[in-house]
């Protein structure tokens, strides 16, 4: 036997970048204006939704794990609904390897859900995977509750075709949410008690639109708007891309108290040929380029990035500009990732794939840099006195963890609340986290 019909309890399970977390978040809105219960535990929902993300192989297996061990003691097993970037690029074939999945929806359709739960609860698989770019938004019920710190998704989908990358076919062509329904949800999200809001696109700083007075904005108008509400205390963005960094936007860096000083924006690589062969049209020279305007206009950016390690045909040589690319940078933070051939995207096909020891080698010299800087990133900041927003409470007893202005995690203990900017003076740098002394609590 199986579980109820319909299903009375539910569990989103989001995997991936942050644009799953918000959709995940949405998809469990629907689900509980429908009447259905969020359960914390998966073992205990009658329907689980994974949220899968497509980007590495590594991600996409984990999919078909997690299906597998969704089976419980007694042999029966929730209704499964496979949701996300797998679910758009393998469509009914998911069905076809994992009988348990009774409903795939891809990421432009999720407001369907519901619909697609009942149908498969009466006995029919559902598979959805259309990319209508606006349907979808307006079909989802009104934000209500938030924490602290609140992702708002406006912008979807990529035109910018990075040979390795599958976003461009998972989550389609660029589009933009209008200025005045994003308002809105900003507006519902602070009332609702985020203190923070990061904007959220694949390439969101490709965003525009049209203000209320009618006039062309891009993303740093829409930041400025955001601003101008008592109720939020920090703004963030992410992830962009190097182009799209206008003028505009760097400017706001340095006119925009509420714009953290944090900026992640993805290089890749170090060296241009392999930029060239990634499709990234920007070098290494126009990339530093942005980050010296960025940091002319606000001196103390942490900057963060994005890179990939043995794309097809990297030689040695060219993997060192790289490392030679992050010294000359110092990076705050930073992802990095064997490069992970995706079926359907050009570099998936080009010639000299390089060994996987050779990749491992590459990242774990890659990586020591990164924490490197890191840590030596968190050690300049000791001494520092800056705002932390309270997110939850940590380990021990009493005390706290929040982020500070550079999105570093701060732990300090001291009267406080979830939602409260404390300022604190930083007293003390791990490579991951740093210690903090309360001076005060800010007015809100
Ligand atoms: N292999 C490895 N890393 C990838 N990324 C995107 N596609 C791949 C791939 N095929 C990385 C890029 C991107 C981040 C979200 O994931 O660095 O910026
Ligand atoms: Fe992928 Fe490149 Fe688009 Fe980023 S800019 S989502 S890496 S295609």
């Amino acid at each position: 036997m199986s579980t109820p019909t319909p299903p009375r309890t539910f569990h989103v399970k989001s995997f991936g970048c942050q644009m799953n977390v918000y959709d995940g978040e949405r998809m469990a809105e629907l689900l509980a204006a429908q009447g259905m219960t969020a359960a914390d535990a998966r073992d205990e929902a009658d329907l689980v939704v994974l949220n899968t993300c497509h980007i590495r192989e590594k991600a996409t297996e984990k999919v078909y794990s997690d299906i597998g061990r969704l089976r419980r003691d007694d042999g029966t097993s929730p209704l499964i609904a496979v949701a996300g970037c797998v679910a758009q690029a393998e469509g009914e074939e998911i069905m076809a390897r994992a009988p348990a999945v009774k409903v795939v929806v891809g990421p432009q359709a999720y407001h369907r859900l519901p619909d697609m739960v009942a149908q498969a609860a009466a006995g029919k698989r559902a598979t959805e995977t259309d990319m209508p770019a606006e349907a979808k938004f307006a079909a989802l019920p009104k934000r209500r509750r938030s924490g602290p710190s609140a992702f708002l998704t406006v912008q979807e989908g990529c035109d910018k075709f990075c040979t390795y990358c599958v976003v461009p076919y998972t989550r389609g062509a660029e589009i933009s949410r209008p200025f005045a329904d994003l308002v809105e949800e900003a507006k519902l999200l602070a009332a609702g008690g985020a203190r923070e809001i990061t904007l959220l696109g694949q390439n969101v700083n490709a965003w525009e639109g049209e203000d209320d007075k009618g006039r062309a904005v891009g993303l740093d108008g829409l930041i400025r708007a955001l601003a101008t509400d008592p109720d939020l205390a920090r703004i963030r963005y992410t992830t962009s891309h190097p182009n799209d960094m206008t003028e505009g936007l760097i400017a706001a860096h340095g006119e925009v108290d509420k714009l953290m000083p944090f900026l992640h924006l993805p290089v890749q690589a170090g060296n241009d040929r392999v930029l060239r062969a990634m499709n990234r049209s920007h070098t290494v020279e126009s990339y530093l380029k942005v980050l010296e305007r960025v940091r002319a206009a606000r001196p103390d950016i942490a900057l963060s990035g994005d890179f990939i390690v043995g794309f097809p045909g990297e030689t040695q040589q060219e993997f060192e500009d790289t490392l030679r690319l992050v010294d000359a940078v110092g990076y705050a933070q930073a992802f990095s990732f064997k490069y992970s051939a995706r079926p359907g995207t050009p570099a998936a096909t080009m010639p000299d794939h390089v060994p996987a020891a050779v990749m491992d080698e590459r990242l774990r010299l890659l990586q020591d840099a990164l924490n490197r800087d890191q840590h030596a990133f968190n050690a300049a900041s000791v001494g520092r006195t800056c705002d932390v927003l309270v997110e939850r409470r940590g380990r021990h007893e009493g005390q706290w963890l929040g982020k500070s202005p550079w999105l570093q995690s701060v732990h300090f203990t001291g009267e406080a609340q979830i939602g409260d900017l404390v300022r604190v003076e930083l007293v003390e740098a791990g490579p991951n986290s740093l210690a903090g002394k309360v001076l005060a609590k800010v007015a809100a």
